[in-house]
């Protein structure tokens, strides 16, 4: 509550808003730049996270100018190559101790964003989490605040969607990490809690994984539906896999949430991704004046590129730390932090909040299917649940 009272002053017209953010600044922090860590998997198996991430926070910047609160933005990134966990730690406590950094934001993934957690705890300083979607990282520090989703946030509606599809049958396949184990724990427990079975649950390795023997056991378990998450930059893989052993042919249906069907690939995955049933909270295809702008902007820039719902979390991530600087005319620490609370605005994706008390974001959920237009594929939404909170369950 007290961030909107804040931001209000900050935005309002005339004296009021010359004087509050200079009152609400500490004195040595104005004029020095505001430097933000940004830590991504730039190279390795997951660097299509960090690219995306990266684009959105140059495009915001480009467009929204460098200055919030009297302090030029300065982006200091680093590459952690996406799956060492320890090498995430050590850059996030050199940025703090060496580069003096304002705030920690990027962790394209969960096992990173765990490892710089206590970093960011033990420095006060808030920890901005644009990619990594497991429900639990924001209980892992008080610091840390979410702009992507929860894995349980996009699960729940899809399980309930095949429900209402009079879908019997449905197997699992995810990614054998934290994300995956939440997305297999909630799509099993709303789809069997409304009456739906689950005859097979497959775990496939994150690194190297080989996806053909597990969607063979899937063609000859023959479920009505197959349930998957893999994380970004997986899905092509999948979806080959998913055509080459005729699941289609076999009567199986293909649903998951949006990280199988990511925009960045989808085109790349031609045909048996027509048809692909998913919910999440980001498609590029989102029908709204922000998200047209945003869209065109982000391929203007990046060509050769379409913004994926990473790239909105890296977006969404920058207007956060944009508006709590300029509530706070350039304030620091646990300051900056209470003004990132409670914030709301209209992202590309749609409405989102970040809520005061969890630190995590509430948004809407799509249900989309592949289809094609003009030439390209993508998600169309035809379905929607406002304003989710993360469910736990
Ligand atoms: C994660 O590791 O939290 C993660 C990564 C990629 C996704 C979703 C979740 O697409």
């Amino acid at each position: 509550m007290q961030a909107r009272v804040t931001r209000r002053a900050a935005l309002g017209a005339g004296a009021a808003a010359l004087i509050a953010p200079a009152l609400a600044a500490p004195a040595l922090a104005q004029g020095r730049p505001a430097r933000i860590g940004l830590i991504l998997p730039m190279t390795g198996p997951f660097a299509s996270t960090g690219r995306q991430v990266e684009a959105a926070v140059r495009l915001y910047l480009r467009q929204r100018g460098e200055s919030f609160g009297g302090r030029r933005l300065e982006i200091l990134l680093r590459d952690d190559t996406g799956t060492a966990p320890e090498v995430t730690r050590r850059l996030a406590q050199e940025l703090v101790v060496r580069d003096k950094v304002q705030a920690l934001a990027g962790f394209g993934l969960t096992p990173l964003a765990f490892a710089a957690a206590p970093v960011a705890t033990e420095a006060k300083l808030p920890m901005v989490v644009m990619a990594a979607a497991t429900s639990a990282i924001v209980q892992r520090s008080p610091f840390i605040l979410r702009t992507s989703f929860t894995l349980p946030q996009v699960t729940a509606p899809i399980a309930e969607w095949a429900l209402r599809e009079r879908v019997q049958t449905a197997a699992t396949l995810v990614a054998d990490y934290a994300p995956g184990l939440d997305a297999e724990r909630v799509f099993k427990a709303r789809f069997t809690g409304g009456g739906g079975r689950v005859p097979l649950e497959l775990r496939t390795p994150l690194r190297n994984p080989d996806y053909a023997p597990f969607l063979q056991r899937v063609r000859d378990a023959k479920p009505e539906a197959l349930f998957i998450f893999v994380p970004s930059g997986e899905g092509a893989a999948v979806m080959k896999q998913f055509a080459e052993r005729g699941l289609a042919e076999a009567g199986v249906r293909l649903i998951g949430t949006g990280d199988v069907v990511d925009d960045d690939l989808l085109n790349d995955m031609g045909r048996p991704a027509l048809g692909a049933v998913t919910s999440h909270h980001y498609s590029a295809a989102h029908d709204s004046p922000e998200n047209k702008a945003y869209v065109q902007g982000f391929i203007a820039a990046n060509p050769g590129m379409r913004p994926n719902f990473m790239s909105v979390g890296g977006w969404d991530g920058m207007q956060l730390i944009a508006e709590a600087l300029q509530a706070t005319g350039g304030g620091e620490g646990e300051a900056l932090l209470a003004a990132m609370k409670g914030r709301s605005w209209t992202s590309p994706r749609g409405p989102i909040t970040i809520d005061a008390e969890t630190r995590d974001i509430v948004q809407d959920v799509y249900i989309r299917r592949v289809e094609e237009r003009d030439g390209q594929l993508w998600n169309i939404e035809f379905d929607r649940l406002p304003a989710m909170r993360d469910p736990g369950t």
